[in-house]
């Protein structure tokens, strides 16, 4: 694994990730996978174990870790199932981020406290069925009610990870008016949890991969939201909501890697295994070249993002190195399990065999929290704010 010397905390948390994956994740992906389903109890015990509090520090209930800590145990249980990594990711990166650097003491106390503990499960509602990659331009409109007391939010939000059981949910919603709008700067942060009257959970998603996580439409119909569940300040909520994809980035690479890892240690075990021409594959050059382009591209994606970690945790911005990150081991996931199914021939393309999995799993990595065209726009941005104009 990493070239990176660890830390033995680092090491615990490895071993401790990859003990829960042998033992909890590894022997039901496939089932999981196959009935669409993920059990809510995986993740009570995923907060048991601290895995959802990783980031968050020992004040609010978490266990207060760095940034690769957090990378290696999201990694090592990609690797055994990615639905249940993107759980993790979204949960640690995203709502608990926005709630731990822009929530008020007492949102912090209610929401943030339960969620590190893993007895809360968070999500993140930027998208809408029109606004993607476009995220400002969405749509889903909070009004202030007449007394004050509460915020009435109507529209649909999409693409919500954990949708179906989720505790808490970061929306972002407009609170600019039809007559006066002001772009990003219309746009606010809302705690919303599905209790509130109007909350709906619309269209579960029939995907291609991660199917075990479920991905669900959210409607809210007059939603009645309490004033005091407004994330920090009015106006901000896409800015908050930027600054926490940039770590969600660094959660998704890792997603990839474990996505990547996977299919690199079947390859070389099947390889290994499977013989025509009356030798092993392995030794024929041609798998060898995919072999070691394939540990190749891992190992450089691993090595960004573990620079980029590192760079989190002395506190510089990592915007530009986090989309690089998220980039690179994305397409490199995608690469690396179309080699792994080119390697497993037939036995590839069927459901009996792992990489199938992987292959189908790889490929949301290249879309969600930000397209690779999105990343590639992020970086181009980043290039031409250091050089100064043309
Ligand atoms: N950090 C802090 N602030 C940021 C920022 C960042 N990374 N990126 C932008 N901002 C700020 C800008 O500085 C700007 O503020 P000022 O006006 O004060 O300067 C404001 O936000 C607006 O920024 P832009 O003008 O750059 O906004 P834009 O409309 O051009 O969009 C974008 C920029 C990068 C394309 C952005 O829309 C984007 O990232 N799109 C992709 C959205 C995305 O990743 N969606 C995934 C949703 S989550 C998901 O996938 C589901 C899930 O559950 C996993």
């Amino acid at each position: 694994m990493p070239l990176t010397p660890l830390t033995e905390t680092q090491q615990s948390i490895l071993d401790l990730a990859r003990g829960f994956a042998a033992d909890e994740i590894t022997p039901h992906a496939a089932q999981w996978d196959r009935d669409a389903h993920f059990p809510r109890e995986v993740a009570a015990r995923m907060g048991e174990l601290g895995f959802l509090g990783m980031l968050i520090p020992e004040e609010y209930d978490g266990l207060g870790l760095d940034t690769l800590s957090y990378l290696l145990a999201l990694e090592t249980i990609a690797a055994a199932d990615a639905s249940t990594a993107v759980l993790m990711s979204v949960h640690n990166s995203l709502p608990t981020q926005m709630l731990l650097h822009f929530g008020s003491d007492a949102q912090r106390e209610r929401y943030l406290k339960p969620m590190a503990r893993g007895e809360m499960i968070g999500a993140f509602a930027l998208s809408e069925p029109e606004a993607g990659s476009d995220a400002s331009s969405l749509r889903c409109q909070a009004v202030r009610s007449d007394d004050g007391a509460s915020w009435l939010l109507s529209g649909t939000k999409s693409w919500v990870t954990s949708g179906t059981f989720a505790d808490v949910i970061m929306v972002m919603a407009r609170t600019d008016t039809p007559d006066a709008r002001r772009g990003s700067k219309g746009i606010s942060a809302f705690i919303v949890t599905p209790d509130l009257p109007g909350f709906h959970v619309g269209k579960k998603e029939d995907k291609m991969g991660l199917r075990a996580s479920p991905t669900v439409q959210l409607n809210f119909d007059g939603l009645r939201v309490p004033a005091e569940n407004l994330l920090g300040t009015e106006g901000q909520g896409f800015v908050y909501a930027m600054r926490s994809l940039d770590n969600g980035r660094l959660g998704i690479a890792a997603q990839a890697l474990g996505i990547a890892q996977a299919a690199l240690d079947h390859s070389l075990d099947y390889a290994g295994q499977r013989k025509q021409f009356k030798q092993p594959i392995r030794d024929f050059q041609a798998i060898q070249f995919k072999l070691a382009d394939m540990a190749a591209r891992i190992e450089s994606a691993r090595a960004l993002l573990h620079a980029t970690a590192a760079a989190k945790d002395r506190g510089e911005t990592i915007t530009q190195y986090g989309s690089m990150s998220k980039l690179l081991a994305s397409e490199t996931a995608m690469w690396v399990t179309t080699q792994a199914v080119q390697i497993f021939g037939g036995y590839g393309y069927v459901k009996e065999y792992p990489v199938e999995k992987l292959f189908r799993d790889a490929k949301i990595t290249e879309i969600y929290e930000g397209t690779s065209e999105i990343q590639r726009i992020v970086i181009a941005r980043e290039l031409y704010a250091t050089r100064g104009p043309a």
